[in-house]
């Protein structure tokens, strides 16, 4: 650890969570102390929660990266970007990323001009995006992204890391790129660490009514439990009793037309990758005190 103060600059920032993460590196002391310079983000409610969460002015937030120029941003030590992932992301229809497609998973592409037009570059830079940026349709695109950046000096290491190994209860695949310029100590990925952590534990104990798709009537049928849906009787949850009490995916929602929205997940294991659409096609969970 150096006695210096990191000065950080973020992009497509959201509720800035790579901040968060600097903000634990500084209390476990393995970083002395960092300074938001800058973040840049456009969503009214993100930049508002961005504020309140880290305790920052508006005034911070340089808002849409298209308009950002290069020679306006104040040197930082760390930029990170999150760049949008709905284009690239198997959720979504993998149309993005490629500069001309135009979608917002090309703004990655932003972060690729203001590092050529910055006076000083910063030494390190973190981009992060789902794992599927590594897939085949991608590669092209991101092996131009990378000579890119190894063309402006940079070296780089890229990963994919799963939250589970984390301390994350959610199977959450991301892909990490970090470029770093000039001479550094070689960068190795951590490769986590078993935990004991439940889906369950990061449950609240009292849940409002609305937020359950069923009530707690059920039908048992040999090791299976039936739920009927509160609103649709036509849609039937069959619960496993033995994979709900170890984990998993423990039954399916007998009327979803998905097979990645069927899967019911038992809250002692991990939840899927928990996804923005907010959509009732989203995984769902089986809370154990609702049917046993
Ligand atoms: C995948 S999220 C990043 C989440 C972020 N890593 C966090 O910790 O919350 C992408 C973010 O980019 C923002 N965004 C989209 N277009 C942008 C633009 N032109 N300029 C700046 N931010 C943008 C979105 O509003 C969204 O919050």
């Amino acid at each position: 650890m150096t006695n210096e103060i990191l000065r950080v600059g973020t992009f497509f920032s959201g509720i800035g969570s790579p901040e968060k993460a600097l903000e634990r590196l500084k209390n476990e002391k393995v970083i002395s102390d960092y300074k938001v310079e800058f973040f840049s983000e456009i969503d009214k409610d993100a930049i508002k929660s961005y504020c309140a969460i880290h305790g920052v002015s508006e005034k911070l937030n340089l808002g849409d990266i298209t308009k950002l120029k290069g020679k306006d941003l104040p040197y930082c030590d760390l930029w990170i970007g999150g760049f949008p992932c709905q284009d690239i992301s198997c959720a979504g229809k993998m149309r993005g990323f490629t500069f001309e497609s135009e979608t917002r998973s090309s703004l990655g592409w932003e972060m690729i001009r203001l590092l050529k037009e910055v006076k000083e570059k910063p030494k390190y830079v973190i981009f992060e995006n789902v794992a599927s940026i590594t897939s085949k349709k991608f590669k092209d695109t991101l092996d131009l992204f990378k000579l890119d950046l190894t063309n402006m000096g940079y070296t780089l290491y890229d990963n994919v890391l799963n939250a589970v190994n984390f301390e994350i209860p959610q199977t959450r695949r991301r892909y990490f790129l970090i470029a770093i310029l000039g001479k550094h100590e070689k960068f190795s990925f951590p490769v986590g660490y078993p935990t004991n952590i439940k889906f369950k534990d990061f449950l609240d104990k009292s849940v409002d009514e609305k937020y359950y798709y069923t009530d707690n009537t059920f039908q048992k049928d040999g090791n299976k439990y039936v739920l009927k849906n509160k609103k649709r009787k036509d849609i039937n949850y069959v619960i496993d009793i033995e994979k709900l009490l170890n984990g998993g995916v423990c039954g399916i929602d007998t009327h979803s037309k998905f097979h990645q929205s069927q899967r019911l997940f038992s809250e002692n294991g991990y939840a899927p990758t928990i996804t923005a659409s907010n959509t009732a096609d989203n995984a769902k969970v089986v809370v154990e005190s609702e049917v046993c």
